[in-house]
């Protein structure tokens, strides 16, 4: 479903994010994408979402990641990033939840319907109505999720999707990741949460694919995540 080829990408100044990532993603995957801070992750993300220039080779269900193709491609993908101050634009969390598919033509009812259908899941009814600039941070986190669900997209990326979450809310989000059908990345930090909701693993470093495999084979190698600025999740470790 994704096929990425030599895909490394430099930002001005010359700082390499990726060089050179070789990664397949086939249609159901749940991927785990991890790595120490600035190994490439949400770089990673951004050249998929065409955001940042790139070079090496894209495809994304047959279709190339470059310019023309991408109204195409951004309406199979949601791109839940990491920073969700910069997710909503529209003044309030319903507003933003409608926005993708009564563009695409769906009866702003409907959507509606839909939309509360998805805040129940998330146990987040109560921000319906209110102002995205006036939520706290988890609560823009589970509004940004919400919204992405939406649009069902066949891929979801997931930047840091449960960072700034308290621990109820944090579960409730992987278990509704946990639920969606579509193929999905998720980078994290929260080594627990990748092993929940993952099969496979991609441990980048310094923009460099270290290993893909199993989430077992990865995630319980304690010395593979040492020697890449990782360790063991919680639940291994006997801490
Ligand atoms: N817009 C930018 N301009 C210049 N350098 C950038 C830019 N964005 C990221 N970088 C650099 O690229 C490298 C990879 O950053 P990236 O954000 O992809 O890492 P990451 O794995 O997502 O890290 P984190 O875990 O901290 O989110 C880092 O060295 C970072 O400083
Ligand atoms: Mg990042």
């Amino acid at each position: 479903m994704i096929d990425i080829r030599g895909l490394t990408v430099e930002y001005e100044g010359g700082i390499k994010a990726l060089d050179g990532v070789d990664l397949v993603i086939s249609e159901g995957d749940s991927l785990g994408l991890i790595g120490a801070n600035g190994a490439g992750k949400s770089s990673l993300f951004r050249s998929l979402t065409g955001l940042t220039a790139f070079k090496g080779s894209i495809m994304f269900n047959g279709l190339e990641v470059i310019k023309k193709n991408m109204p195409e491609i951004r309406k199979d993908i949601g791109y839940v990033i990491q920073e969700s101050d910069d997710q909503m634009f529209m003044p309030k969390v319903i507003e933003d939840m409608i926005f993708g598919p009564v563009n695409y033509g769906m009866a702003k009812d409907d959507a509606v319907k839909k939309a509360d259908e998805i805040l129940e899941q998330l146990e987040i009814s109560h921000l319906k109505d209110r102002y995205n600039h006036k939520i706290s941070g988890g609560e823009k986190k589970m509004a940004a999720i919400a919204t992405i669900l939406m649009m069902k997209p066949k891929v979801i990326l997931f930047d840091e999707p449960t960072s700034s979450l308290d621990p109820h809310n944090r579960r409730t989000v992987i278990n509704a990741i946990m639920e969606i059908e579509a193929t999905k990345i998720v980078a994290s930090h929260d080594l627990d949460l990748i092993y929940d909701i993952c099969d496979k693993v991609a441990l980048l470093n310094r923009g460099c694919i270290v290993k893909v495999g199993s989430k077992d084979e990865i995630l319980r190698d304690k010395k593979l995540l040492e020697e890449n600025g990782l360790e063991l999740p919680l639940s291994f470790s006997g801490r």
